[in-house]
């Protein structure tokens, strides 16, 4: 019998649009189903949108929209996202549709006809950013959670009783450890839940934005309690049509983060008791994604999007990013520096090289067909450690990343990376490529295939974080369609004598730092359509005390030069020296020691105006490469504006020389 595996992500609010905070817990679970799916398991795997609630409700009103035109807007921008990032879930469900309406009016009925509802009147404060009841006294008395002010709450509700549910949840906890995980959050809830749990109010009747309340339509269903139902109702919970249900229920995983622990963990194991319904298998909470030391969040407004990431570096990179630097249920921190570094180090110059080089010397030195070691005596032991080492990957790596310690599994991987591009240092196989004799070219044959079918171990073990690439690499490698392949079965020497390449192209080119300014400029030009959205919030009028704190760092002192004439490191970096590639060079009329030239900086072409036209004709640099100070004011020479200079060594008396490469240096590249 096939397994069955059912993930979910939690449904996020509508009441702004994505950024990487819910890209990250998307692409994990997105991470983990196409794993399952590799392994044979039947896989299901969920997200989607949670629209009901006051501060959805408030986010559409002051956007000067209808709530349904809003949460419509909001949650297709969530669905494009996904799309674009080719995330596979294989549903998306939205509270305001009809299905999942139905089933949670279903499970209400359930629970009420169990005798867990009664009409009581609630009385005290509510954070309508957390949509949570929360114990304080007094108007405007901080959440607990979040910091923020709390409303005050006078209302004839529907309540649960959660207090009768105590018992229950603690022995749930005791008899399943690894229903909550990490420790750190099993052990929150636990001491939450031993300190005592009050009956929950689970209706609202002073606004209307949600579901109502079956057989009493002044109530809307708490959102929460709406919110939840999310993971039955998708199944097909409360329709006729429950075959999903009865099949993929309960879900094998919940993956949240970390804030939103208590609902999950106490509120609906409680509910689904109430209803006789089965729990489900796992909780895991992850940490937050924090920019400039505070949680990204739409309220504080240190947004990252995923989009400009996307369009500058692709998908993967953003995956293997937040997988690999994030240490999975801890904090971690974003930085567009640190993605670009991690991409060099690991991707570009890691596995890119690696497949690049491998398949090249493939190509070159045996027509682009797998070779295999014909003699024992050209084996050696550097080649059975590569052996060793891989095989000892393989298991490793599943260990760690079915324990969801993505990170570490990363790691794993990566030292079997590095491990064969040493490897390849080492045994020079291009010195060998030059030798024809029979020994020679065994020992070719033996470093390239043992290289190569490293490379398709990791490609393979890997695939499901780095999707696209991976993909490439396996055609590249003549394997085909990675998803036919079976991981279960993943061992060394699978790889065929005689298997054909495909055609060989990079998959992860080098970035620099003109990545990373592109990105950064990509996010500054979506911050003024962010602040709109942002003020549709409730939260960044009152923001928490941790949020105030200001998060830039302090401007350095003006630098100025030492007495000594000296200046500091923090000076000359000021000066910002590009590589550019002339393009266009003529005389400037009326001016004998002037040319104007267009040159191109890799991002831009500029004109500049630079004296050196006693030193160089004009047509002789077209296409020649140089240096030019970026970042210099415009000024005007001749009526033509310079934008920027041309360095150039000035030698006493004689002509300008303009500075140069030996080597080539891709446009754009950063002098320091
Ligand atoms: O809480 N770092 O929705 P939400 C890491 N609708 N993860 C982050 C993040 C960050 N900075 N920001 C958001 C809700 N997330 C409810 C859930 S479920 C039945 C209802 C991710 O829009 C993370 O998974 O506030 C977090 O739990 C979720 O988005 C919260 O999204
Ligand atoms: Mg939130």
């Amino acid at each position: 019998m096939t397994s069955r595996f059912y993930i979910t992500t939690p449904i996020y609010y509508v009441n702004a649009r994505p950024h990487i905070g819910h890209a990250y817990t998307t692409i994990a679970c997105d991470t983990i189903a196409r794993r399952q799916r590799m392994l044979g398991a039947d896989t299901y795997f969920l997200t989607g949108t949670d629209e009901h609630g006051v501060h959805v409700e408030r986010a559409a009103l002051s956007a000067g929209q209808a709530p349904q035109q809003w949460v419509d807007e909001v949650s297709s921008a969530f669905r494009a996202l996904w799309e674009r990032m080719h995330l596979t879930y294989d549903d998306f469900i939205r509270t305001t549709s009809e299905r999942h309406k139905r089933g949670v009016q279903q499970l209400w009925r359930r629970i009420r006809d169990n005798g867990y509802i009664y009409k009581g009147s609630y009385s005290g404060q509510y954070c309508v950013f957390d949509e949570l009841y929360v114990d304080a006294v007094g108007a405007g008395a901080p959440c607990p959670e979040c910091g923020r002010p709390t409303e005050t709450v006078h209302e004839e509700n529907y309540f649960f009783k959660l207090s009768e549910f105590s018992g229950k949840l603690l022995k749930l906890y005791t008899e399943q450890p690894d229903f909550i995980r990490p420790e750190t959050r099993r052990n929150e809830v636990l001491s939450f839940v031993r300190s005592g749990l009050r009956d929950l109010s689970i209706s609202r009747s002073t606004f209307t934005w949600g579901v109502p309340v079956p057989d009493d339509a002044g109530h809307v269903i708490y959102v929460w309690l709406d919110a939840l139902s999310n993971y039955i109702t998708a199944l097909g919970y409360g329709s006729d049509d429950d075959g999903k249900f009865q099949k993929y229920w309960p879900a094998d995983l919940h993956m949240i983060g970390k804030e939103i622990v208590r609902f999950h963990c106490v509120y609906w194991p409680a509910f689904l008791m109430a209803a006789n319904l089965p729990l489900p298998k796992a909780i895991v909470a992850h940490g937050w994604l924090l920019f400039e030391e505070n949680k990204m969040s739409k309220s504080r407004g240190n947004i990252v999007r995923a989009e400009s990431i996307l369009d500058v570096l692709g998908s993967d990179a953003l995956r293997y990013f937040l997988l690999r630097e994030v240490v999975f249920g801890q904090d971690g921190s974003f930085s567009f520096d640190a993605l670009v570094q991690r991409y060099n180090a690991d991707l570009a110059n890691g596995l890119g090289n690696l497949a690049s080089r491998t398949l090249t010397m493939i190509q070159r030195y045996f027509h682009g067909e797998i070779p295999y070691p014909s003699h024992a005596a050209a084996r050696k032991p550097a080649d059975d450690e590569i052996v060793a080492i891989a095989e000892k990957t393989i298991a490793d790596y599943s260990t760690l990343v079915d324990q969801y310690h993505f990170s570490r599994a990363l790691e794993c991987a990566w030292s079997l990376v590095a491990a064969v591009n040493k490897y390849i240092v080492e045994t020079e196989p291009w010195t060998l490529g030059e030798q024809q004799d029979e020994m020679s070219r065994s020992r070719l044959a033996t470093i390239l295939y043992t290289s190569a079918e490293a490379l398709r171990i990791v490609t393979a073990m890997v695939h499901a974080v780095i999707p696209d690439a991976t993909a490439r690499i396996w055609a590249q490698l003549g394997l085909g369609d990675i998803k036919k392949l079976a991981l279960r079965e993943l061992k060394w020497g699978q790889l065929r004598l005689g298997t054909k390449l495909g055609s060989i192209e990079p998959v992860f080119p080098r970035a620099d730092k003109m990545t990373i300014e592109r990105m950064q400029k990509m996010e500054d030009q979506q911050r003024p359509t962010l602040a709109t959205a942002e003020k549709s919030e409730p939260a960044t009028q009152a923001q928490p005390a941790a949020a105030q704190r200001p998060t830039a760092t302090p401007l350095p002192p003006p630098a100025s030069a030492s007495p000594d004439g000296q200046i500091s490191i923090d000076d000359f970096a000021k000066v910002e020296l590009r590589v550019a590639q002339v393009k266009l060079a003529e005389k400037v009329k009326g001016a004998d020691k002037l040319l104007r030239l267009e040159v191109d900086l890799g991002t831009e072409v500029r004109q500049i105006v630079a004296g050196i036209a006693e030193a160089y004709l004009p047509e002789t640099l077209i296409g020649r490469k140089v240096v030019v100070v970026a970042n210099l004011a415009p000024r005007k020479l001749r009526g033509l504006e310079s934008n920027g200079m041309i360095v150039a060594a000035s030698p006493e008396g004689g002509k300008a020389v303009l500075c140069g490469f030996l080597e080539d240096v891709p446009l754009g590249s950063r002098l320091k």
